[in-house]
């Protein structure tokens, strides 16, 4: 490996676990239809935007809507869900993350955020982190939805640095694509059978250090 100057970071399964009330709210959406929406469906949104989120549910539940009706549905969700993320407080930072990026910012390591979310900047608002990132891209800066590279292509940019001196920390297979595609390093947080293409895949940050970024 190179030199590291930057880490790249996902927020929703990385940082923290958003996925549950990601998973409350469209469940009450898809009851609303008339379906039922399993955790097991919910892992399928894990990293995909939410107009596609949505098209996802339907699909599940054989309904098909005009655009219109879809923008409101979505609309409707994201309100829902919106109500629990301000709920949010540090403690529900993920275990191990925050001593990471203690080691990143003693080591003079860029912190930047790649994640499809619109709502990325209030979680880091509920979570306390703002102030470690130096860059931030969310879903309200890119056009390209992961495994397209954008996202974590405009963080090095903001970040000045170059591709292949970035590591990204990624969930989601999409996001690890994504990564790759971008020339850039790639950390797996999960199960190897999922994200099997990063460099390295480890069950969460608790014990991990820089130290480990041989690959
Ligand atoms: C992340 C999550 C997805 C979510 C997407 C958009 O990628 O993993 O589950 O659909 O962000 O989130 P948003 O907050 O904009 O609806
Ligand atoms: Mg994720």
């Amino acid at each position: 490996m190179g030199k590291i100057s930057a880490c790249i970071f996902d927020l929703d399964g990385v940082v923290v676990d958003t996925a549950k009330y990601h998973y409350i709210a469209w469940k009450s959406l898809a009851n609303e239809l008339g379906f039922d929406f399993t955790e097991e469906d919910n892992e399928r949104l894990k990293g995909v935007s939410r107009m596609r989120s949505l098209d996802i549910l339907l699909e599940i539940g054989g309904v098909e809507l005009d655009e219109q009706t879809k923008l409101e549905l979505a609309d409707k969700k994201n309100k829902n869900y919106v109500e629990y993320i301000l709920k949010m407080t540090p403690d529900e930072i993920l275990p191990g993350v925050k001593d990471f990026f203690n080691e990143l910012k003693a080591k003079e390591i860029k912190i930047a955020l790649g994640s499809a979310s619109k709502n990325a900047m209030t979680i880091l608002n509920q979570l306390e982190l703002t102030d470690y990132f130096d860059a931030v891209v969310d879903g309200t800066h890119v056009s390209n939805a992961k495994p397209d590279p954008e996202v974590f292509l405009k963080g090095a940019e903001l970040l000045g640095v170059s591709p292949s001196e970035c590591v990204v920390f990624e969930d989601a297979e999409a996001g690890v694509e994504a990564a790759i595609n971008g020339n850039m390093n790639c950390v797996g947080i999960g199960s190897p059978d999922v994200l099997g293409k990063a460099n390295i895949v480890v069950p969460g940050f608790v014990g991990f250090s820089m130290t480990q970024l041989n690959f």
